[in-house]
């Protein structure tokens, strides 16, 4: 794309930290939902994309699951977004996932704006938590380091629009452009096989618009967008820059982390898998190589 392709677009945050610290109750004070109600015993398994306005400036939020059996989610997550929001409650301070998810952020190398949760409970300080994150090379501003630390309380909804403030200024030092004239390209978040409706997977468009009908390649799976919706729920007949969407009409279920491609035709699709399935076999090979080295080494 050239310079004068390019427009602003809005970013995409991912919220990130240890297990049952708030991460969900922030978007829903955010939206004004409640969807930690409706999960399984209060345990976030996927991840969910959600676009709110704020002052009139769209924010797409990818909410993460602390537990620890999802470190590859939380590594996905901040993969394809441009800023952090870490999660970590006042009374609990930085546990073994919000180690984790400090160090997937900078492996993406997106700023992290620490959110100290549950300021609200008894004897809550989040001077302690900012003592704890030094250790982390995440020095607060206010103590002439560069990490933006916010107090909230997802249950009373204090310190939240500072939060989300914070959040725009640093989207706007980033100058985040894309260009919305160009063939879609983003990143599956997340797959699954619906018996009646087959493959369902959620994108989140990077580049370019895709639209109902565009032929994608997500993965090295196939197939024309049939039913497009946005995160609520409502059919949509496009969608541009940092918008995820809900899609079904893939051949085959991609995996979450794919790229995803809107391609001419049938024959530039054939090509990309081709390439795609080849590149796998020379990444396994190239793997198993790799092993018998190890092995003669150990
Ligand atoms: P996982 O996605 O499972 O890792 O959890 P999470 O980080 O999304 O945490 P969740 O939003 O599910 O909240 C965990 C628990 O903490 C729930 O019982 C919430 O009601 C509670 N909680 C969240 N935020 C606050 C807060 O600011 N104050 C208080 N007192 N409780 C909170
Ligand atoms: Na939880
Ligand atoms: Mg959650």
């Amino acid at each position: 794309d050239t310079e004068d392709e390019l427009v602003p677009r809005s970013p995409v945050v991912v919220v990130m930290g240890h297990v049952d610290h708030g991460k969900t109750s922030l978007l829903d004070a955010v939206r004004k939902t409640n969807v930690v109600s409706g999960e399984a015993g209060g345990i976030t398994q996927h991840i969910g994309a959600y676009t709110v306005e704020i002052n009139g400036k769209p924010i797409t939020f990818l909410d993460t699951p602390g537990h620890a059996a999802f470190t590859s989610m939380r590594a996905r997550g901040a993969m394809c977004t441009d800023i952090a929001i870490l999660v970590v409650a006042a009374d609990d301070g930085i546990m073994p996932q919000t180690v984790e998810a400090i160090n997937h952020a900078k492996a993406a190398n997106i700023p992290i704006i620490v959110a100290v949760n549950k300021m609200d409970k008894h004897g809550a300080n989040a001077e302690n938590i900012k003592q704890e994150l030094t250790k982390y090379d995440l020095i607060p501003e206010e103590w002439g380091g560069d990490t933006i630390v916010c107090p909230i309380s997802a249950k009373t909804g204090m310190g939240i629009d500072q939060l989300l403030e914070m959040v725009i200024l640093t989207a706007e030092m980033q100058e985040l452009k894309a260009n919305p004239n160009r063939a879609a390209k983003g990143t599956v978040i997340e797959a699954r096989l619906d018996k009646n409706r087959g493959p369902i997977a959620t994108l989140l468009v990077q580049n370019g618009t895709l639209h109902k009908g565009d032929l994608i390649i997500a993965g090295t799976a196939v197939g024309r967008v049939r039913v497009m919706t946005d995160d609520k729920g409502r059919a949509i007949q496009s969608a541009g820059p940092s918008i995820p969407v809900e899609i079904t009409g893939l051949a085959e279920t991609p995996t979450p982390g794919d790229e995803f491609d809107a391609v001419a035709d049938e024959r530039m699709a054939r090509q990309l898998v081709e390439q795609r399935k080849q590149a796998e076999k020379d990444a396994a090979a190239k793997q198993a190589s790799k092993v018998t080295l190890d092995n003669l080494f150990a």
